[in-house]
């Protein structure tokens, strides 16, 4: 039997868009990751698994090889930096924006502006390039919340339709990025299993191109 290819996924919108992508190329899993347990599914193909992780361990999971072929959004790799990481094909799905946020009347603090996210890596790099000194609050989730309970000024967000901005009083003040998922592999297996990642890639990119 050949090796085996491990696709390394995240649960909801990256795992339900990419799907149509993998039938495409013949991969179908036997499982549903919303109800089952399992961590590893197996597919129609004895030889092909997914791993299901969180969106933010993708990258890590190919860096290693763990996962030899994984999705995640480009906001995602920008944090991470991409490093160990071959990034061939843009899927198109998990579309958003990467925005700046705060109150729409906000004025300019007198000290140093604190600015909470999950993207500390890609918040740093935004306000380093303009010259600006920004203290960055970590967080892992809710940022929203950050800039009306006065832990922050700005938070640095996803932002798609913009309704959990509006419904907490916030509104899009700076646009960092446009985001979608991209597929990335592991270097050595790009090397090592190169006929099937290829092909799997080449099947993934005629059905993004047959869907844009
Ligand atoms: P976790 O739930 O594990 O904290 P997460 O919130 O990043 O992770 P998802 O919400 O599935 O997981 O997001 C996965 C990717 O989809 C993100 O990295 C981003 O690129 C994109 N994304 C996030 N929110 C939206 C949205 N509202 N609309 C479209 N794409 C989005
Ligand atoms: C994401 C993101 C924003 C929201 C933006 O949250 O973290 O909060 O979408 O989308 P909108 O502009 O259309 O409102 P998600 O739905 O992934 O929930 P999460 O907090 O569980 O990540
Ligand atoms: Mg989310």
């Amino acid at each position: 039997m050949a090796e085996t290819l491990t696709i390394a996924l995240s649960k909801g919108r990256i795992f339900k868009e990419t799907l149509p992508l993998l039938a495409a190329a013949g991969i179908e899993p036997l499982d549903d990751p919303e109800t089952s347990r399992k961590l590893i599914l197996d597919t129609n193909h004895d030889d092909v698994k997914f791993v299901i992780i969180r969106a933010t361990d993708v990258p890590t999971y190919v860096q290693y090889g763990a996962a030899d072929i994984g999705v995640a959004g480009k906001d995602v790799l920008m944090e991470h930096g991409g490093d160990g990481l071959y990034e061939p094909l843009d899927l198109g799905i998990a579309r958003c924006r990467l925005m700046v946020a705060g109150r729409p009347d906000a004025v300019e603090p007198r000290g140093r502006l604190h600015v909470a996210t999950k993207f500390v890596n890609v918040t740093r790099r935004y306000y380093a390039e303009r010259g600006r000194q920004v203290e960055v609050i970590k967080l892992y989730g809710s940022m929203e919340l950050a800039p009306l309970v006065g832990l922050a000024d700005r938070i640095v967000d996803i932002v798609d339709t913009g309704n959990t901005l509006r419904a907490n009083g916030l509104a899009p003040l700076e646009h960092i990025a446009d985001i979608s998922a991209r597929l990335v592999v592991n270097r050595a297996a790009m090397k090592m299993k190169h006929a099937r990642l290829q092909s799997l890639i080449d099947c993934m990119a005629a059905a993004v191109a047959a869907t844009a």
